[in-house]
Protein backbone atom coordinates (compact mmCIF):
# COMPACT_ATOMS: atom_id res chain seq x y z
CA UNK A 1 0.00 0.00 0.00
CA UNK A 2 1.34 3.70 -0.96
CA UNK A 3 2.48 5.58 2.42
CA UNK A 4 0.36 8.86 2.97
CA UNK A 5 1.78 10.67 5.82
CA UNK A 6 -1.24 12.36 7.99
CA UNK A 7 -0.10 15.75 9.38
CA UNK A 8 -3.21 18.08 11.43
CA UNK A 9 -1.80 22.06 12.18
CA UNK A 10 0.05 21.66 9.05
CA UNK A 11 -0.78 25.26 8.98
CA UNK A 12 1.03 25.83 12.27
CA UNK A 13 4.46 26.19 12.77
CA UNK A 14 6.09 22.61 13.70
CA UNK A 15 3.36 20.91 11.44
CA UNK A 16 4.26 23.43 8.20
CA UNK A 17 8.07 22.17 8.84
CA UNK A 18 6.48 18.44 8.63
CA UNK A 19 5.22 19.34 5.66
CA UNK A 20 8.05 20.77 4.01
CA UNK A 21 10.44 17.79 4.89
CA UNK A 22 7.84 15.05 3.58
CA UNK A 23 7.45 17.30 0.39
CA UNK A 24 11.31 17.02 -0.20
CA UNK A 25 11.98 13.37 0.91
CA UNK A 26 9.27 12.94 -1.81
CA UNK A 27 6.41 11.71 0.32
CA UNK A 28 2.83 11.80 -0.08
CA UNK A 29 0.96 14.57 2.62
CA UNK A 30 -2.07 15.64 3.73
CA UNK A 31 -2.33 18.46 6.17
CA UNK A 32 -5.41 18.67 7.97
CA UNK A 33 -6.16 21.99 9.64
CA UNK A 34 -9.11 24.23 10.20
CA UNK A 35 -7.01 27.32 9.26
CA UNK A 36 -6.65 27.63 4.91
CA UNK A 37 -3.95 30.55 5.98
CA UNK A 38 -1.07 29.25 4.22
CA UNK A 39 1.29 32.26 5.76
CA UNK A 40 3.55 29.58 7.54
CA UNK A 41 3.85 26.99 4.74
CA UNK A 42 4.39 30.03 1.80
CA UNK A 43 7.25 30.97 3.75
CA UNK A 44 9.09 27.41 3.62
CA UNK A 45 7.60 26.36 0.28
CA UNK A 46 7.03 27.45 -3.37
CA UNK A 47 3.64 27.08 -5.09
CA UNK A 48 4.55 24.30 -6.94
CA UNK A 49 5.95 22.04 -4.08
CA UNK A 50 2.83 22.48 -1.97
CA UNK A 51 0.67 21.28 -5.16
CA UNK A 52 2.40 17.96 -4.10
CA UNK A 53 0.46 18.28 -0.60
CA UNK A 54 -3.19 17.57 -0.56
CA UNK A 55 -4.92 19.99 1.73
CA UNK A 56 -8.05 19.25 4.14
CA UNK A 57 -9.61 22.14 5.58
CA UNK A 58 -11.54 20.78 8.89
CA UNK A 59 -11.95 20.98 12.56
CA UNK A 60 -10.41 18.15 14.98
CA UNK A 61 -13.54 18.26 17.21
CA UNK A 62 -15.26 16.91 13.71
CA UNK A 63 -14.99 12.95 14.25
CA UNK A 64 -16.58 12.09 11.05
CA UNK A 65 -14.51 14.39 8.90
CA UNK A 66 -11.29 13.09 10.76
CA UNK A 67 -12.66 9.67 9.75
CA UNK A 68 -13.54 10.33 6.18
CA UNK A 69 -9.79 11.53 6.06
CA UNK A 70 -8.31 8.72 7.00
CA UNK A 71 -10.24 6.78 5.20
CA UNK A 72 -10.20 8.65 1.61
CA UNK A 73 -6.49 9.63 1.81
CA UNK A 74 -5.31 5.80 2.92
CA UNK A 75 -3.51 7.57 5.62
CA UNK A 76 -0.41 5.27 6.76
CA UNK A 77 1.11 7.29 9.09
CA UNK A 78 0.30 9.90 11.59
CA UNK A 79 1.40 13.42 12.62
CA UNK A 80 -0.54 14.53 14.83
CA UNK A 81 0.22 17.93 15.99
CA UNK A 82 -2.76 20.36 15.57
CA UNK A 83 -3.57 21.82 19.36
CA UNK A 84 -4.42 25.21 21.06
CA UNK A 85 -1.82 26.59 22.67
CA UNK A 86 -0.86 28.20 26.30
CA UNK A 87 -2.70 31.50 26.01
CA UNK A 88 -5.74 30.45 23.78
CA UNK A 89 -6.46 27.25 26.09
CA UNK A 90 -6.24 29.88 29.22
CA UNK A 91 -8.53 32.40 27.40
CA UNK A 92 -11.19 29.69 25.88
CA UNK A 93 -10.48 26.54 28.51
CA UNK A 94 -13.88 24.71 27.05
CA UNK A 95 -12.57 25.01 23.48
CA UNK A 96 -9.05 23.99 24.29
CA UNK A 97 -10.33 20.95 25.75
CA UNK A 98 -12.69 20.44 23.10
CA UNK A 99 -9.77 21.31 20.51
CA UNK A 100 -6.60 19.61 22.59
CA UNK A 101 -8.46 16.49 24.44
CA UNK A 102 -11.34 15.68 22.14
CA UNK A 103 -9.70 16.38 19.00
CA UNK A 104 -6.85 14.14 19.98
CA UNK A 105 -9.64 11.23 21.09
CA UNK A 106 -10.57 11.66 17.36
CA UNK A 107 -7.35 11.08 16.09
CA UNK A 108 -7.24 7.65 17.81
CA UNK A 109 -11.14 6.79 16.95
CA UNK A 110 -10.25 7.33 13.27
CA UNK A 111 -7.00 4.91 13.37
CA UNK A 112 -8.93 2.44 15.28
CA UNK A 113 -11.88 2.90 12.43
CA UNK A 114 -9.34 2.48 9.75
CA UNK A 115 -6.89 -0.57 10.83
CA UNK A 116 -3.66 2.60 11.28
CA UNK A 117 -1.73 1.16 14.08
CA UNK A 118 0.65 4.06 15.29
CA UNK A 119 0.40 7.29 16.08
CA UNK A 120 3.08 10.59 15.99
CA UNK A 121 1.49 13.39 18.35
CA UNK A 122 2.78 15.97 19.97
CA UNK A 123 2.82 16.93 23.66
CA UNK A 124 5.15 19.42 25.78
CA UNK A 125 7.22 19.73 28.69
CA UNK A 126 4.20 21.78 29.57
CA UNK A 127 2.88 18.19 31.57
CA UNK A 128 5.71 19.00 34.07
CA UNK A 129 5.00 21.64 36.81
CA UNK A 130 7.77 24.30 38.29
CA UNK A 131 10.98 23.76 39.33
CA UNK A 132 9.88 23.53 42.88
CA UNK A 133 8.36 20.04 41.75
CA UNK A 134 11.67 18.69 41.38
CA UNK A 135 15.59 18.61 42.76
CA UNK A 136 18.06 20.40 40.53
CA UNK A 137 18.96 18.76 37.33
CA UNK A 138 17.06 17.48 34.10
CA UNK A 139 14.18 16.21 34.44
CA UNK A 140 13.62 12.59 33.48
CA UNK A 141 11.22 11.84 30.63
CA UNK A 142 9.23 9.65 33.37
CA UNK A 143 8.84 12.38 35.78
CA UNK A 144 5.76 13.16 37.72
CA UNK A 145 3.75 15.37 35.59
CA UNK A 146 2.02 17.65 37.70
CA UNK A 147 0.93 20.96 35.04
CA UNK A 148 -0.16 23.92 36.26
CA UNK A 149 -1.79 25.25 32.97
CA UNK A 150 -5.15 23.78 31.37
CA UNK A 151 -3.07 23.34 28.57
CA UNK A 152 -0.53 21.55 30.34
CA UNK A 153 -3.38 19.41 31.99
CA UNK A 154 -4.86 18.60 28.94
CA UNK A 155 -1.32 17.18 27.02
CA UNK A 156 -1.40 14.64 30.73
CA UNK A 157 -4.73 13.56 29.96
CA UNK A 158 -3.27 13.15 26.03
CA UNK A 159 -0.72 10.94 26.90
CA UNK A 160 -3.14 8.92 29.25
CA UNK A 161 -5.65 8.59 26.18
CA UNK A 162 -2.58 6.86 24.19
CA UNK A 163 -2.15 4.50 27.25
CA UNK A 164 -5.37 3.42 27.03
CA UNK A 165 -5.61 3.00 22.85
CA UNK A 166 -2.40 0.81 23.26
CA UNK A 167 -3.90 -1.64 26.31
CA UNK A 168 -7.60 -1.73 24.54
CA UNK A 169 -7.09 -1.55 21.08
CA UNK A 170 -3.22 -2.14 20.19
CA UNK A 171 -3.13 1.23 18.82
CA UNK A 172 1.04 2.34 19.43
CA UNK A 173 2.12 6.08 20.29
CA UNK A 174 4.96 8.33 20.40
CA UNK A 175 4.52 11.44 21.86
CA UNK A 176 7.14 14.10 21.94
CA UNK A 177 7.21 17.03 24.31
CA UNK A 178 9.24 19.98 22.90
CA UNK A 179 10.11 23.22 24.72
CA UNK A 180 10.89 26.63 23.34
CA UNK A 181 10.58 25.72 19.41
CA UNK A 182 12.19 28.41 17.43
CA UNK A 183 12.68 29.17 13.54
CA UNK A 184 10.48 30.48 10.93
CA UNK A 185 7.21 30.07 11.56
CA UNK A 186 7.11 30.30 15.10
CA UNK A 187 4.77 33.69 15.83
CA UNK A 188 2.06 32.23 18.08
CA UNK A 189 2.24 30.69 21.38
CA UNK A 190 3.83 31.52 24.88
CA UNK A 191 7.36 30.95 23.95
CA UNK A 192 7.09 32.36 20.51
CA UNK A 193 8.79 35.61 21.76
CA UNK A 194 12.66 35.00 21.02
CA UNK A 195 11.89 34.25 17.27
CA UNK A 196 9.71 37.28 17.16
CA UNK A 197 12.54 38.97 18.65
CA UNK A 198 15.23 37.48 15.59
CA UNK A 199 12.13 38.76 13.07
CA UNK A 200 12.31 42.03 14.41
CA UNK A 201 16.23 42.33 14.80
CA UNK A 202 16.99 41.10 11.21
CA UNK A 203 14.78 44.17 10.46
CA UNK A 204 15.89 46.39 11.80
CA UNK A 205 13.97 46.66 14.81
CA UNK A 206 14.01 46.96 18.34
CA UNK A 207 12.74 43.95 20.20
CA UNK A 208 11.47 43.18 24.36
CA UNK A 209 11.06 39.37 24.92
CA UNK A 210 8.86 39.71 28.37
CA UNK A 211 10.90 36.53 30.11
CA UNK A 212 14.16 35.34 31.08
CA UNK A 213 15.37 32.23 32.17
CA UNK A 214 17.22 29.25 31.30
CA UNK A 215 15.71 26.98 28.54
CA UNK A 216 16.40 24.21 26.13
CA UNK A 217 15.89 25.40 22.49
CA UNK A 218 14.46 23.30 19.92
CA UNK A 219 14.51 24.35 16.00
CA UNK A 220 11.22 23.73 14.12
CA UNK A 221 12.74 22.04 11.42
CA UNK A 222 14.70 18.99 13.48
CA UNK A 223 11.43 19.08 15.78
CA UNK A 224 9.07 18.37 12.61
CA UNK A 225 12.07 15.79 11.38
CA UNK A 226 11.67 14.00 14.76
CA UNK A 227 7.64 14.04 14.76
CA UNK A 228 8.57 12.34 11.34
CA UNK A 229 10.63 9.59 12.54
CA UNK A 230 8.37 8.99 15.47
CA UNK A 231 5.51 8.31 13.08
CA UNK A 232 8.03 6.03 10.62
CA UNK A 233 9.57 4.09 13.93
CA UNK A 234 6.70 2.80 15.72
CA UNK A 235 8.01 1.76 18.95
CA UNK A 236 6.22 -1.08 21.14
CA UNK A 237 3.47 0.71 23.37
CA UNK A 238 2.65 4.31 24.72
CA UNK A 239 5.72 6.28 24.73
CA UNK A 240 6.41 9.67 26.23
CA UNK A 241 10.00 11.17 25.45
CA UNK A 242 11.47 14.91 26.17
CA UNK A 243 13.21 16.34 23.31
CA UNK A 244 15.89 17.73 25.10
CA UNK A 245 18.36 19.63 22.80
CA UNK A 246 21.71 20.00 24.24
CA UNK A 247 22.52 22.17 27.79
CA UNK A 248 20.11 24.52 28.94
CA UNK A 249 20.76 27.88 27.73
CA UNK A 250 19.35 31.44 28.79
CA UNK A 251 17.32 34.06 26.88
CA UNK A 252 19.96 36.00 27.51
CA UNK A 253 22.81 33.16 25.31
CA UNK A 254 20.08 32.80 22.38
CA UNK A 255 19.96 36.46 22.46
CA UNK A 256 24.65 36.97 22.25
CA UNK A 257 24.00 34.08 19.25
CA UNK A 258 22.03 36.09 17.33
CA UNK A 259 23.71 39.56 18.17
CA UNK A 260 26.32 36.79 16.61
CA UNK A 261 25.03 37.23 13.15
CA UNK A 262 23.50 40.63 13.60
CA UNK A 263 25.66 42.45 16.17
CA UNK A 264 23.32 45.80 15.99
CA UNK A 265 20.23 43.98 17.10
CA UNK A 266 18.27 45.58 19.72
CA UNK A 267 17.12 43.03 21.99
CA UNK A 268 15.84 43.95 25.53
CA UNK A 269 14.96 40.84 28.00
CA UNK A 270 12.72 40.93 30.66
CA UNK A 271 13.71 39.64 34.44
CA UNK A 272 10.85 37.70 34.29
CA UNK A 273 11.62 33.58 34.80
CA UNK A 274 9.19 31.54 33.12
CA UNK A 275 7.96 28.75 35.80
CA UNK A 276 9.30 26.13 34.48
CA UNK A 277 12.23 23.40 34.86
CA UNK A 278 15.53 24.70 32.88
CA UNK A 279 15.82 21.02 31.19
CA UNK A 280 14.70 18.36 29.89
CA UNK A 281 16.55 14.54 30.09
CA UNK A 282 16.48 13.45 26.46
CA UNK A 283 18.36 10.08 27.07
CA UNK A 284 15.19 7.85 26.91
CA UNK A 285 14.92 9.37 23.38
CA UNK A 286 18.36 8.73 22.39
CA UNK A 287 18.36 5.13 23.96
CA UNK A 288 15.16 4.06 21.30
CA UNK A 289 16.40 6.27 17.84
CA UNK A 290 19.22 6.30 16.19
CA UNK A 291 18.45 9.89 14.75
CA UNK A 292 17.88 12.69 16.91
CA UNK A 293 18.14 15.93 14.96
CA UNK A 294 19.67 18.57 16.78
CA UNK A 295 21.02 21.81 14.71
CA UNK A 296 23.31 23.24 17.48
CA UNK A 297 21.80 26.88 18.95
CA UNK A 298 24.19 29.02 16.99
CA UNK A 299 23.63 27.70 13.62
CA UNK A 300 19.83 27.13 14.51
CA UNK A 301 19.49 30.73 14.55
CA UNK A 302 22.00 32.10 11.52
CA UNK A 303 19.84 29.66 9.50
CA UNK A 304 16.81 31.73 10.87
CA UNK A 305 18.25 34.57 10.63
CA UNK A 306 19.31 34.28 7.12
CA UNK A 307 15.70 32.70 5.89
CA UNK A 308 13.99 35.88 7.47
CA UNK A 309 16.08 38.10 5.59
CA UNK A 310 15.42 35.90 2.16
CA UNK A 311 11.72 36.50 3.30
CA UNK A 312 12.38 39.88 3.29
CA UNK A 313 8.77 41.82 3.13
CA UNK A 314 6.61 38.83 2.79
CA UNK A 315 7.27 37.90 6.90
N1 LIG B 1 5.88 25.48 19.52
C1 LIG B 1 6.32 25.04 20.69
O1 LIG B 1 7.25 25.61 21.31
C2 LIG B 1 5.69 23.83 21.31
C3 LIG B 1 6.17 23.39 22.54
C4 LIG B 1 5.60 22.27 23.10
C5 LIG B 1 4.58 21.61 22.44
N2 LIG B 1 4.13 22.05 21.24
C6 LIG B 1 3.02 21.33 20.58
O2 LIG B 1 3.37 21.05 19.23
C7 LIG B 1 2.21 21.12 18.41
C8 LIG B 1 2.44 22.06 17.25
O3 LIG B 1 2.83 23.33 17.76
P1 LIG B 1 2.95 24.61 16.82
O4 LIG B 1 3.85 25.56 17.50
O5 LIG B 1 3.24 24.18 15.44
O6 LIG B 1 1.45 25.16 16.91
P2 LIG B 1 0.73 26.32 16.09
O7 LIG B 1 -0.11 27.07 17.07
O8 LIG B 1 1.71 27.06 15.25
O9 LIG B 1 -0.23 25.52 15.09
C9 LIG B 1 -1.34 24.80 15.53
C10 LIG B 1 -2.21 24.49 14.32
O10 LIG B 1 -3.36 23.77 14.79
C11 LIG B 1 -4.47 24.24 14.04
N3 LIG B 1 -5.71 24.00 14.79
C12 LIG B 1 -6.08 24.61 15.93
N4 LIG B 1 -7.30 24.20 16.27
C13 LIG B 1 -7.70 23.30 15.33
C14 LIG B 1 -8.87 22.53 15.14
N5 LIG B 1 -9.90 22.61 15.99
N6 LIG B 1 -8.93 21.70 14.08
C15 LIG B 1 -7.90 21.63 13.20
N7 LIG B 1 -6.77 22.36 13.32
C16 LIG B 1 -6.68 23.18 14.38
C17 LIG B 1 -4.22 25.73 13.87
O11 LIG B 1 -4.99 26.26 12.79
C18 LIG B 1 -2.72 25.76 13.61
O12 LIG B 1 -2.43 25.72 12.23
C19 LIG B 1 1.07 21.52 19.32
O13 LIG B 1 0.38 20.36 19.72
C20 LIG B 1 1.76 22.16 20.49
O14 LIG B 1 0.99 22.05 21.66
C21 LIG B 1 4.65 23.15 20.65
Amino acid sequence: MAETYLVTGGMGCIGAWALYHLQRSGKRAVNFDQSSGRQRINWLMSAEDQAAISFVQGDLRDTDALKSVFAEHGVTHVIHLAALQVPFCRANPVLGAEVNVTGTVNIFEAARATGVDHIAYASSIGVYGPPSDFPPGLIPHDAPKKPRTLYGAYKVCNEGTALVYCEENGITSTALRPYTVYGVGRNQGMTSEPTKALVAAAKGQPYHIPFSGTMQFQLASDVARQFILAAEQPLAGACGFNLGGGAPVTVADFVDAAKLVLPAAEIEVADNPLPFPAGFDDSALRARFDTVYETPLEDGIAETIAHIQRLGDRI
